[in-house]
Formats: structure tokens, C-alpha cells, sequence
């Protein structure tokens, strides 16, 4: 996998889940169907009074969600940032041009109202359901850091075995210490609760 294709497959996709957090921080979710994909950049349209772009400009942290047919997930985290004024109107158009029936939701004048956010840095974890073992995948865009998530063996390991019988996606290779594959682990967790001397541990 890589960046290029996941950004094709959301666009492929079409309506995303867009999780923002409000002022009370709680998530907050809902489909967005109005994005241009420019290179990795992605722009997309709102409207200034929606909770949406309020919680967009009071905090920017977003995350989207985006399920293809081949059961994978492709998940963009990053923050977005409405675009300078200067730019709002040529992106708006370009947006309207490639979906036409935004014309219905905001005809004439009333379009007025719309903002366009975009999002440059951001990570992405792609997470495929259909090959055994799975696959998960991260990758950066611009500035973002991937922060690491799952689990991995400490020197603590003896080698004993035992997580290597109880993984579901026989994802551990044998070796001093024991070695997690991260592009094959579900993170469920089971070799952990299973080391008897706890040396597998969480990022
Ligand atoms: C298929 C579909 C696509 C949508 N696309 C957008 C969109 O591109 N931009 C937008 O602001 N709202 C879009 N909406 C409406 C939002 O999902 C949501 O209802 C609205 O923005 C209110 O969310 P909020 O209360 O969190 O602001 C879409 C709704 C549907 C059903
Ligand atoms: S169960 Fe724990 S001690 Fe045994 S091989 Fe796995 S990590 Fe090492
Ligand atoms: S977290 Fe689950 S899938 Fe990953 S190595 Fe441990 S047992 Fe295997």
C-alpha cells in the first residue's frame, strides 16, 4: 500500500465519517461528501454556521474514517485549517465543478456561506481485513508524526513461546527477544495477557 492509492480509494469511497471533538470534548461525527483531492492535499466544503466548522476552527483535530468493499479501513488523522480568504472562492469552485448537485443544496447566492477547510499534514493507517494475516499499514503526510500504537517485546522476553501459540495472525517471529510483526498484528492484545513474565508491552 501506499499514500497515493489510500487517498484514491477515500476518493473512490466517495461519502466520508468526519470525527471532530466539541467544546465539551466529545466526539462528534458525520458524513462529508464535498472534497477535492489535490495531490495529498485534501479541501472540503461546510458551511461557517454548521457545529462542524465551529469545532474546526476552535480545535482543527480531525480524523476520517473510510471503508472500501474489500474490507479495508483507511483512517486520515490530522488538522485541518480553512483555507486564506483569498483562496476560498477558487477552491469553492473547483469543488461545486466536480459536484454538481451542491448547486441544490446551495443554489444561487446562498453558497455565500460556505467555507473550505484543508488538511496537508496528516497520518494515515491503513488496516486490510481480507488477507490473512491482515495488514495494517501508516503512513506520514507533510509534518505529521506517526505516533506508534500496539505492542512489542522488551528485553524482559525468555522465550518461553508462549505468545507465538495463542497469536491469531501467527504474527511473532521467534528470536532474542521475541519480535511482533506490526504489519500483520490485530493489537488484540492476547500475547500480552499471555507472557508469563510480562514482558510484552503497549507503545
Ligand atoms: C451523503 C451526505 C453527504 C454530506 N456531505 C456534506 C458535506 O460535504 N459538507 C457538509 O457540511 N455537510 C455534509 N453533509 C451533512 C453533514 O453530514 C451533517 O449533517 C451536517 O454537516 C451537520 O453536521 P454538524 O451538526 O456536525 O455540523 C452530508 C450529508 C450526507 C447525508
Ligand atoms: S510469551 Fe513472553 S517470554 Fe514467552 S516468548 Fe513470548 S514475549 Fe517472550
Ligand atoms: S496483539 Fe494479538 S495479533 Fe498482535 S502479536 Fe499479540 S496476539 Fe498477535
Amino acid at each position: 500500500m501506499d499514500i497515493e492509492t489510500c487517498i484514491k480509494k477515500l476518493g473512490y469511497v466517495g461519502v466520508l465519517d468526519f470525527a471532530t471533538v466539541d467544546e465539551n470534548g466529545a466526539p462528534q461525527i458525520r458524513n462529508i461528501s464535498a472534497i477535492h483531492y489535490e495531490g495529498t492535499t485534501l479541501y472540503f466544503l461546510t458551511a461557517r454556521g454548521k457545529p462542524f466548522a465551529r469545532q474546526l476552527k476552535a480545535d482543527g483535530r480531525v480524523q476520517i474514517l473510510g471503508y472500501t468493499k474489500y474490507k479495508e479501513t483507511i483512517r486520515l488523522s490530522g488538522r485541518a485549517i480553512e483555507v486564506p480568504e483569498d483562496e476560498q472562492i477558487k477552491w469553492r469552485d473547483v469543488i461545486y465543478a466536480e459536484q454538481p448537485y451542491l448547486e441544490n443544496v446551495y443554489p444561487g447566492e446562498t453558497k455565500n456561506i460556505d467555507t473550505i477547510f484543508m488538511i496537508k499534514d496528516y497520518t494515515i493507517e491503513y488496516f486490510c481485513l481480507s488477507t490473512r494475516p491482515i495488514t495494517r499499514e501508516y503512513f506520514a503526510v507533510g509534518d505529521a508524526e506517526i505516533k506508534k500504537k500496539g505492542y512489542y517485546i522488551s528485553e524482559d522476553c525468555v522465550g518461553c513461546g508462549t505468545c507465538q501459540t495463542v497469536c491469531p495472525q501467527n504474527c511473532i517471529e521467534e528470536g532474542s527477544p521475541f519480535v511482533i510483526d506490526e504489519n500483520h498484528c490485530l493489537q488484540c492484545g492476547n500475547c500480552a495477557e499471555n507472557c508469563p513474565v510480562e514482558a510484552i508491552r503497549r507503545y
